[in-house]
């Protein structure tokens, strides 16, 4: 029988989060997450470490969902836009299944976030085309189709003025910029308006981060497509990566 406890480690540019999740029960969090800095420079030696502290905190000992804010196919990590560059063509699975023992999935931190909020959260009963977007450090996206997850689809780098979206339009860049909320939501617009003209999404899931301080920004959001926030916030990837990890 499938176990309906998972283990799921959400890997950030800023902080590395884990938790336990009843799996059973809405996705609901079965002890604080824990969270540790993402350690400087991230490389994947020095992750490897935190994630194996994060696992003994837990004293888990079953299988472990991975997410991390990259392309990762096959296990292997293909691109890393935020985290340090000796990730490119490393296969995480092995890696992190070498460091702790257990049996391991490594996905892309959105997916792992639209997964949780398709399962449990603000996608539930949606079909059609819903597009799940993260905005923190950068913009993640997770993209259904009829419920089917479209893995890997990166449209925080879209290209605009010459740069990633993300440079522009993610929650770091109001940091950065410090600017107001209601000037970063225009930035947004913009964005979100470029993701309706590309894919025509029927319901768009705003998430990540800035999802805490939704009233402050999403009102202002000028699009087509309904918008709805994400319900998990900042722990979609650690649900979708414990999913993961047991199997759904
Ligand atoms: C990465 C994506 C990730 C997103 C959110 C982007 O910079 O390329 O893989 O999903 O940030 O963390």
């Amino acid at each position: 029988m499938t176990s309906t406890v998972g283990f799921g480690i959400d890997i950030g540019g800023s902080g590395m989060k884990a938790a336990p999740v009843d799996l059973s029960d809405a996705g609901k969090l079965l002890a604080d997450r824990y969270r540790i800095s993402t350690p400087t420079p991230a490389t994947p030696d020095a992750v490897a470490e935190v994630v194996v502290e994060l696992v003994q905190h837990f004293d888990w000992a079953g299988p472990v969902g991975i997410a991390l804010p990259s392309v990762v196919r096959s296990g292997v990590v293909h691109s890393a836009a935020n985290i340090d560059d000796s990730w490119i063509d490393v296969d995480a699975k092995a890696l992190f299944s070498s460091v702790l023992g257990h049996e391991v999935v490594v996905m892309n931190d959105a997916d792992a976030a639209g997964v949780a909020e398709m399962s449990f959260g603000a996608g539930v009963g949606r079909d059609g085309v819903v597009m799940a977007l993260t905005f923190g450090t950068g913009i993640g996206s997770a993209l259904f189709v009829d419920g089917h997850l479209v893995p890997n689809t990166e449209l925080g780098h879209l290209e605009f003025r010459g740069e990633s979206f993300e440079r522009w339009a993610a929650a770091s860049a109001k940091k950065r910029e410090e600017l107001s909320w209601k000037k970063w939501a225009a930035r947004v617009s913009t964005y979100v308006q470029t993701i309706d003209a590309l894919f025509s999404p029927d319901v768009l899931i705003v998430g990540g981060g800035a999802s805490k301080s939704a009233d402050k920004w999403v009102p202002f959001i000028e699009t087509r497509p309904e918008i709805v926030v994400a319900e998990f916030a900042n722990s979609a990837g650690i649900v979708g990566a414990a999913m993961a990890s047991n199997g759904s």
